[in-house]
């Protein structure tokens, strides 16, 4: 079958685009017949060696996917052959990829695409969104009422955090660039300012339960002096300073709380699968700016992801 694949991790010259062998189905695997394949920020950590994890080679890129169930494992339950299905958590931790035309997915890390779900909207929103869910379920363990700062809200992980604490109930504040403080109303965003005003400002200070940068530029002491008592900051990106004082983050029993997604649990993924599906069915987070290329263009699709851009779309490989 034809792939994405490397042999070892380094540039994106490394990308090659050829044949590979076909996936075997053991027991309890589903073999999925590739239609589109999402390129994110971690896809291109993986392949260069930046975020070091066990990898078979040579080794097809690429985590997330949605696609059509070609054969079924002998001990699978819940899947039949023509069900559309996504998964979002191949190509690490010893796992294979996704960039080719079959996958060998184990039943626990397939979930079906709800019908009439556009594969490719669905794609391009699984690993922001699934980001998000596990953040503000999981992580934050979020409560109804609660006051959360959203910085880099108009972003991808931003704009589904935004609408996600919307239906889970909290009062949202983002930060963004002026020209997107009307999508973020129409999102849920009660609060809406311009992320170059001095953050916090005299009212700003321990106001916020819960506060997320997406952006990795805000300053995390300031987003410590807006944090309210027992407030959490949830960490996406690294922060941009080396030291900080911890004394007002101790006094207020505050916690910074690191994430990474490559760590979730099957449970939290199964959780946040729900979580998705079930904005899916209501047409929400579905609204990512996607530029498709064909399949054989994934080292293109990589350049074009690690480029500094504003306002990049999702890009999502097809067949
Ligand atoms: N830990 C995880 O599991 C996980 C999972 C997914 C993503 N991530 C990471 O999360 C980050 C965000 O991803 P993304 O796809 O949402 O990126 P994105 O779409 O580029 O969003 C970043 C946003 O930050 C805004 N921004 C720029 N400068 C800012 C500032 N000074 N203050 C506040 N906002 C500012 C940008 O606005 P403008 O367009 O106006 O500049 C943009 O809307 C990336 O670093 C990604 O690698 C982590």
């Amino acid at each position: 079958m034809k792939a994405a694949y490397i042999t070892e991790c380094g540039s994106i010259k490394n990308i090659q685009y050829g044949d590979v062998d076909n996936p075997i189905c053991r027991d309890d695997e589903i073999i999925v017949k590739t239609i589109c394949v999402s390129v994110n920020n971690v896809d291109t950590f993986i392949r260069s060696g930046k975020y070091k994890t066990p990898i078979p080679f040579p080794f097809i890129i690429g985590r997330d996917m949605v696609g059509v169930v070609h054969e079924i494992g002998k001990a699978t339950k819940g899947f039949k052959i023509g069900d559309i299905v996504w998964t979002n958590s191949m190509g690490y931790d010893g796992r294979q990829g996704v960039t080719s035309e079959f996958v060998s997915v184990n039943q626990d890390r397939l979930y079906h695409l709800p019908k009439g779900v556009d594969p490719i909207s669905a794609v391009a929103s699984l690993h922001s969104s699934a980001t998000a869910a596990i953040l503000l379920a999981e992580i934050g363990k979020v409560r109804i009422g609660e006051k959360i700062l959203i910085q880099g809200a108009a972003g991808h992980v931003g704009r589904k955090l935004v609408s996600l604490a919307k239906q889970m109930g909290l009062s949202i504040t983002t930060t963004s660039n002026p020209d997107d403080f009307e999508i973020l109303h129409k999102l849920g965003a009660d609060n809406t300012i311009d992320y170059k005003e001095t953050f916090p400002s005299e009212n700003q200070r321990e106001v916020f339960d819960l506060i997320v940068d997406t952006s990795g530029k805000a300053n995390l002491q300031n987003n410590i002096t807006a944090l309210n008592i027992g407030g959490r900051i949830l960490m996406i990106t690294p922060a941009p300073i080396d030291t900080i004082d911890t004394w007002p983050l101790y006094t207020k029993m505050g916690q910074i709380l690191g994430f990474v997604i490559s760590h979730a649990s099957i449970e939290q993924l199964k959780i946040a699968a729900e979580i998705i599906n079930d904005q899916f069915k209501k047409g929400l987070l579905l609204d990512d700016d996607v530029y498709t290329l064909d399949f054989k263009h994934a080292s293109q699709a990589h350049e074009l992801q690690e480029k500094q851009a504003k306002k990049k779309p999702k890009y999502v490989l097809v067949f």
